[in-house]
């Protein structure tokens, strides 16, 4: 029998909350992350995603936020801990200007990075060679000027700068932002590749679903709260059905049709997938499609096609948004109902 050693926990938040004047924008966060995972956070903009990573990554006084957040075993609440999380962690910006010098070629910024660090500059260079070479930026590139360099390239220097110092996680906020969509995959390729051959942990914060595919596991926030924290997989998977979708192509789409076909009882979410698209998650898929499909046609609507698919990462995150927002709704109009009872 053998025992499978579970990996060193290398980021632990409790109960995290950030206050800006009277403005909570994180709210009661707690998480854990093992040595080794890719972790996505995602939410749309505003959720509080680049808040909580500025306080794990030691960009936040500590005057805004209450909790406990360690970081290789470092309370980061600690001043005297704060250069050697510094030390431990790597972050790449939203904006990779943020951190590179554009009239610089990439061999000059590592000399930068290097004395940041208090690094060995031929050891640096070592190092970075690796990384160029891992990440491909052609050789030829690496005495060229940054600014003449492709935006795909641009940001793959930035990432291998994040790890000159050979950090054990590794930060990257928005890192497929304002990459054409062919590119954004290569991005990810590159990132799992490096995490891979490295052993880095790694947090990807985006509100680009497509992330995903390369994580262990996705957090989820939306106002500030921490909605989810699981492997995408096992997210799908908690829908409704396993998250098994009916896909119609109905004539003339409109929201009456849309709110009939709401009215069958196993229905759990729809979701407006195109013109003439809806996706329709149910309980118990299996038993009550043939009811569904019945139903709708009772109710003299038109189906022109039917497809059954299973939820993607994206159709997930919709869904959990949708679901929250119904809850909200539901509270505020449960609120003002017992208001007026009062009143
Ligand atoms: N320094 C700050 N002062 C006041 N409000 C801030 C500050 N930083 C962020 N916020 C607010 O906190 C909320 C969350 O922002 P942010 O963490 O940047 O979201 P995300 O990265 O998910 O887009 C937003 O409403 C933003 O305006
Ligand atoms: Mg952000």
């Amino acid at each position: 029998m053998s025992l499978k050693k579970s990996s060193p926990i290398v980021v632990e938040v409790d109960d995290l909350n950030v206050s800006f004047g009277k403005k909570r924008v994180v709210k009661n966060v707690s998480l854990t992350v093992n040595s080794g995972e890719i972790i996505g956070v995602f939410g749309i903009s505003g959720a509080g995603k680049t808040t909580m990573i500025r306080v794990i990554t030691c960009q936040l006084k500590k005057k805004y936020w209450t909790g406990t957040v360690k970081v290789t075993n470092l309370s980061a609440a600690r001043n005297k801990n704060q250069s050697k999380i510094l030390g431990n962690i790597g972050y790449v910006p939203q904006l990779e200007e943020l951190n590179l010098y554009y009239d610089f070629k990439p061999y000059a910024n590592i000399d930068t990075f290097a004395s940041t660090y208090g690094m060995d500059v031929k050891k640096a260079k070592d190092i970075a060679e690796n990384l160029f070479t891992i990440l491909d930026i052609p050789k030829d590139t690496w005495s060229k000027k940054l600014k003449k360099m492709s935006g795909g390239e641009k940001k793959r220097v930035s990432m291998a700068l994040g790890l000159i110092h050979q950090p054990a996680i590794l930060f990257l906020d928005e890192p497929t932002t304002g990459v054409d969509a062919y590119k954004r995959y290569s991005i990810l390729t590159y990132l799992k590749k490096l995490n891979v051959q490295l052993g880095t942990t790694m947090f990807i914060i985006s509100h680009d679903m497509e992330c995903s595919l390369v994580c262990d596991k996705a957090a989820i926030m939306r106002e500030g709260k921490l909605l989810e924290f699981g492997k995408p997989a096992d997210l799908i998977a908690s829908l409704p059905s396993n998250g098994v979708i009916a896909s119609f192509t109905i004539e003339d789409l409109n929201k009456k049709k849309i709110e009939e076909i709401k009215d069958f009882s196993p229905v759990r979410n729809i979701i407006r997938a195109g013109n003439d698209v809806i996706e329709v998650l149910m309980d118990n898929y299996d038993e009550n499609i043939s009811d569904l499909v019945q139903h709708i046609m009772n109710a003299g609507i038109k189906i022109t096609s039917m497809t059954k698919d299973i939820a993607t990462f994206r159709r997930y995150f919709q869904i959990r948004i949708q679901d929250e927002e119904e809850k909200e709704r539901r509270n505020i109009d449960h609120l003002s109902e017992s208001n007026d009872m009062n009143n």
